[in-house]
């Protein structure tokens, strides 16, 4: 099996939490391509799911695919919220920010009752941080921020090379027209820690930790699919 096709195969297997009439969260990426082209297939069948879109690329796609795109404005709670993630450790922690719709993506996915992740085998690892860390900053000062994240993940023991996230040889702006420090952090031993210590910085948006967040996890291998479930305190 190939990675996407462990990528659809999630995707797939996600339609299980899905009900007709639901309002779910649409998540960013090539895992949540799929799962967006298998609630396609259930609105063509005569499914009615409202549905808001992490980022205007999966809008688009949902658009394309007949499905009826809402907002948060619209529609402020959502009973599920679908969504691929860069990692994924054992306590369904994640990091998420790859395709640089970490914002939205949290925003929806803290708007739901429920967060199903959806992810390839690769995307398993005993400790986050070897994928780096996207965090979404304004662009006033981001040099200035950047120190303040450096400053921040030393004080946990974490020495990070930071960088502006460039995309066709250009900075790469957001969908809410901010940019992305990728932080190459190494093991992150305290990613609760972590996570609350970025978000007091000023200039810092939103980061890519998703913590407590995901409930379900979905995982492929060449097996098939396991699901994982978050152990609640
Ligand atoms: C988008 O910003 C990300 O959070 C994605 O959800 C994440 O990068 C996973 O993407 P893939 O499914 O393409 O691996």
């Amino acid at each position: 099996m190939t990675s996407d096709d462990q990528k659809r195969a999630v995707a797939r297997a996600a339609i299980v939490y899905v009900r007709d009439g639901m309002r779910l969260g649409l998540g960013t990426g090539s895992t949540a391509k799929h799962f967006v082209d298998a609630i396609g297939e259930k609105v063509k069948a005569g499914w009615r799911l409202t549905c808001v879109p992490t980022s205007e690329a999966t809008r688009k796609q949902a658009e394309g695919l007949g499905i009826a795109v809402s907002t948060l404005d619209q529609t402020p709670q959502l009973d599920l919220d679908v969504d691929g993630a860069d990692e994924i450790d054992g306590d369904l922690n994640l990091i998420k920010g790859g395709g640089g719709a970490l914002l939205r993506e949290k925003i929806v996915a803290s708007s739901a009752a429920k967060m199903v992740v959806i992810v390839d085998a690769s995307k398993r690892v005993e400790h986050l941080g070897k994928f780096p860390l996207p965090v979404e900053v304004v662009p006033f000062g981001v040099k200035a921020t950047a120190f303040k994240i450096e400053t921040a993940c030393k004080s946990l023991g974490i020495n990070p090379a930071i960088v502006i996230r460039v995309r066709n040889g250009k900075p790469f702006v957001t969908d809410n027209g901010n940019l992305i420090l990728d932080c190459a952090c190494g093991r992150i031993d305290k990613p609760a820690s972590l996570a609350v210590a970025l978000s007091v910085i000023p200039g810092v948006v939103e980061h890519g930790l998703f913590i407590g967040m995901a409930s379900v996890a979905l995982l492929g291998s060449d097996a098939g699919v396991s699901v994982l479930t978050r152990k609640v305190p």
